[in-house]
């Protein structure tokens, strides 16, 4: 059964993107068939994957277009499928809204399930309808957070809203765990952070920590995943062991 998981964080540069792309492609070099949708009209995510986001079809094309979503999807050199995101899908979030098509994405992930073992979905910086768009089809979601003072504001929040929808039996979303990123434990405000997000959500902080690590960073400018940029970096060694924490969670193998 086709697993998706939402990455979300209203706060913008936390590594939700990051986090997307690399969990992607650590999940496709496990051999589980794996889809990446970009959801943020910043194409990010899109970017990272070297598709090119102006001659792409997106969820744009789908929904005002009746484009079958499968001719929406493209591969990737990490050998996961994605559907690219760009600026149209600023107009989609506020169609979606002022029709009254909450959920269409959903419905629309549905005629994918029998093609995949994982969806991982990319939000935007924000609580919009695309984000709920997002949280709505997800059966999980990730929430990326650097270990800063303010790290915390907003998380809140966005657990309120996933327990919101679920509590309306509108999801069976619930939040599958914290991730901490960009990690610099020479910090000590960070390190007192990350304690402290252990004390209080010992189920959910995920044991292995993503480093701050320049190769993530460079490796989207080469339209790949830090995976296959440099698969000996500490950068992709702790994304491959997070992918590994996530598929215990989620498969409870
Ligand atoms: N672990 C990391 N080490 C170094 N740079 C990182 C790391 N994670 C993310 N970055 C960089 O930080 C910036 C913000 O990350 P991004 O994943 O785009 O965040 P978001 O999607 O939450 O806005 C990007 O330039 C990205 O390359
Ligand atoms: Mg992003």
């Amino acid at each position: 059964m086709n697993k998706v998981i939402a990455i979300a964080n209203q706060k913008g540069g936390v590594g939700k993107t990051t986090t997307a792309v690399n969990i992607a492609a650590s999940l496709a070099a496990t051999k589980r068939r794996t889809l990446l949708v970009d959801l943020d009209p910043q194409g990010n995510a899109t970017t990272a994957t070297g598709v090119d986001n102006l001659n792409s079809k997106t969820l744009y094309s789908h929904y005002f277009e009746k484009t079958p979503i499968n001719k929406c999807i493209q591969k990737t050199k990490d050998n996961y499928d994605v559907i690219p995101g760009s600026e149209e899908l600023i107009a989609l979030e506020v169609s979606i809204r002022s029709d009254g098509n909450q959920a269409f994405l959903s419905k629309s992930l549905k005629d994918l399930e029998s093609n995949y073992d994982y969806t991982i979905i990319d939000t935007p910086p924000t609580l919009n309808q695309l984000t709920i768009e997002g949280l709505l089809c997800a059966s999980g979601t990730l929430i990326p957070l650097q270990c800063e003072y303010y790290s915390l504001e907003g998380v809140t929040g966005l657990m309120n809203t996933i327990n919101t929808l679920s509590n309306k039996n509108m999801t069976t979303n619930r939040v599958l765990g914290i991730v901490r990123t960009m990690v610099d434990m020479r910090n000590n405000l960070a390190k007192e952070v990350s304690e402290e997000l252990e004390r209080h959500f010992p189920s959910l902080v995920f044991n292995t920590l993503i480093p701050r690590n320049i190769k993530l960073a460079e490796a989207p400018s080469h339209g790949i995943s830090g995976i296959q940029y440099m698969p000996n970096s500490y950068g992709a060694k702790a994304y491959l062991a997070l992918a590994g924490e996530l598929i215990r969670r989620v498969e409870h193998v």
